[in-house]
């Protein structure tokens, strides 16, 4: 093929971006971990499954970053996932180190790649691989959005017991407890959801959303999520290969955008071939925009923590 996709980290985000990846043919994937051996064997057992799906993508482990060289687009999994009573911001530490080496690295095998950032805390993280890289903004986007608002999508479709791909829903803000989700930009085949819906239950749904991570950790006990995060991720990388200008919400450095100045947090993009094209502002009542500030006010305070 003539894509190629870096997936950094072959833990279970990772492994299962680059299978959606290579499922969907959309690009070979170089899939690279510290630890040694692992990358290359999850590659080959997934290798090894082409025949059966009949997919052509090929994908190689490694732990060399010149393997890595002419990316189009590099996905960053790499780090230490939460256990159950770990808050986001409780990994910062830990994953500032890891991330900070492995975008020095990857810049310099592909210079002209756009990265997706995925490792907690997301914000920071992101803003941390934009610092570091010395990309444009519009090539270093950060996932969160578009799985804040999957989960937000599945809730409202449970609770209506209608298809859950005939919802859209908005999630901004943070990927943290303090997101905002949008009910009234949250619809059901064109339906807001706030015509379908009493108060207490849209905000018993907003409530599930902000706190849907710690509900799949709480689960797992081991880990968090990993299907529904990979899922976003792809869905990033299809939008930006294929050049489809899909409006999805993600993690974007904003200057001015929402009045929010030098942060990263989650607003409507249009992703194309370049990344993002443009950042979308939709209308915001007061108390969205309070809650919008309060969010980026709260990833402000990790960022000041970088010292960067
Ligand atoms: P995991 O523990 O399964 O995988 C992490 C992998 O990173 C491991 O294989 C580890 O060896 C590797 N790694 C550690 N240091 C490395 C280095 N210096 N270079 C290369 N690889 C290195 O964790 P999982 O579940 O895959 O989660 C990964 C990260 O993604 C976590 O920080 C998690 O919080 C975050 N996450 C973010 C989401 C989002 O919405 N943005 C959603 C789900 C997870
Ligand atoms: C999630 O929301 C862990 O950030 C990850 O599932």
């Amino acid at each position: 093929m003539d894509r190629k996709v870096t997936v950094v980290g072959a833990g279970f985000v990772g492994a299962t971006c680059a299978r959606r990846i290579v499922e969907k043919d959309l690009a070979d994937v170089v899939l690279i971990d510290i630890v040694e051996g692992m990358p290359q064997g999850k590659a080959l057992d997934l290798m090894e499954s082409a025949p059966v799906e009949g997919f052509e993508a090929k994908i190689k482990g490694t732990n060399d970053y010149a393997d890595t060289a002419g990316s189009d687009i590099i996905v960053i999994t790499a780090g230490i996932a939460r256990k159950p009573g770990m808050s986001r911001d409780d990994l910062q530490a830990t994953n500032v180190k890891i991330v900070k080496g492995i975008v020095e690295e990857v810049v310099k095998h592909s210079p002209d790649a756009i990265l997706i950032l995925v490792t907690n805390p997301l914000d920071v993280i992101s803003y941390l691989a934009f610092k570091t890289s010395g990309f444009p903004a519009h090539k270093v986007i950060g996932m969160a959005g578009i799985l804040d608002s999957a989960r937000f999508r599945y809730f409202i479709s449970e609770e209506l017991s209608v298809a859950a791909a005939s919802v859209e829903a908005m999630v901004l803000g943070g990927h943290g407890d303090t997101m905002v989700p949008l009910p009234s930009y949250s619809t059901v085949n064109g339906i807001p959801i706030t015509q379908l819906l009493p108060k207490e239950r849209i905000e018993a749904l907003n409530d599930r959303t902000r706190k849907g991570g710690a509900e799949i950790v709480g689960l797992l006990k081991t880990g968090s999520a990993y299907y529904a995060p990979s899922a976003s991720a792809v869905e990033m990388v299809k939008s930006i290969l294929n050049d489809e200008n899909k409006v999805l919400p993600c993690c974007a450095y904003l200057d001015g955008q929402y009045g929010l100045k030098g942060v990263y947090c989650g607003v409507p993009v249009k992703l194309s071939r370049k990344g993002i094209e443009n950042i979308i502002e939709v209308d915001l009542t007061e108390e969205e925009q309070s809650a919008l500030n309060a969010s980026s006010e709260a990833v402000k305070a990790n960022i000041a923590k970088l010292g960067i």
